[in-house]
């Protein structure tokens, strides 16, 4: 039996009220994520002259890449004292791949931001359980941060907020949809005036509910902002392992810590 640490309730609260948390960067996982800027840093000046089709094949490829050099299981390995403490759960559905995201400045013609959504935007009802993990790889800064709406994960679809369905240039099956990228999109409207704030801790990894209204926002930088992401789900509440529509392939894989 592993010894756990004592649970740290300000850490839990903070995250249940806020509907997301900031977590170090730790020293294992940094090993990992120096190789991983190494192969970004040589890429990115090249990355940033080709085409969007040329684009989102070459950040798949990277994409690949980078999971052979960190798993999202492997993540949750090293974080699971962590998730313990938030969570008090050692049984993990995780998003078997990281999505790659890299987010050209706001002055290139092809940005695409990612619109304010929720994971159960997109997926089966039990989505609304999910949990979102962003890594910061490369030229990650206030400037380039994700952005969400405060306590929106407690907002009520109809009461706080309502939505128009829209289609997106994106194609379904495209190795842009493979990044992680949408073919249709919600845009969403609010019943009272709210704020956008941004969601950025430097070197620290962030955890949020899948509930919290969030996107991906500007990037007012003039350098490609790169990051990685999962999604994952207390075991508990994953009801059916739901098919990805943009790989064809089952969405989690089940672990314990
Ligand atoms: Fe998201």
């Amino acid at each position: 039996m592993i010894q756990k640490k004592m649970p740290n309730f300000p850490k839990e609260l903070n995250f249940n009220r806020n509907g997301y948390t900031f977590v170090k960067i730790d020293k294992n996982l940094n090993k990992k994520l120096i190789l991983i800027r190494k192969i970004l840093k040589n890429k990115q000046d090249s990355l940033i002259k080709l085409n969007e089709r040329n684009y989102y094949k070459e950040i798949l490829r990277l994409q690949k890449q980078i999971n052979k050099k960190i798993s999202t299981s492997k993540f949750f390995e090293i974080y699971k004292d962590f998730f313990y403490e938030i969570f008090k759960e050692e049984n993990f559905s995780i998003q078997h791949y990281f999505y790659l995201r890299a987010v050209k400045p706001k002055k290139n013609k092809n940005f695409k931001p990612i619109s304010f959504h929720r994971e159960s935007f997109q997926g089966p009802s039990y989505f609304k359980k999910m949990y979102n993990i962003w890594i910061p790889l490369l030229n990650c800064n206030n400037e380039n941060a994700l952005k969400f709406y405060q306590k929106s994960h407690k907002f009520i679809k109809n009461k706080d907020f309502k939505f128009k369905i829209k289609k997106t240039s994106i194609t379904k099956g495209s190795d842009a949809h493979q990044t992680g990228l949408l073919y249709k999109y919600r845009e969403l409207l609010f019943k009272r005036k709210i704020y956008k704030k941004k969601l950025f801790k430097k070197k620290n990894i962030i955890l949020f509910s899948g509930e919290l209204i969030h996107g991906n926002g500007e990037n007012l930088t003039n350098k490609i902002r790169f990051s990685i992401d999962a999604r994952f789900i207390l075991k508990k509440h994953m009801k059916k392992n739901h098919i990805q529509s943009s790989t064809g392939k089952e969405y989690f894989i089940s672990k314990s810590y």
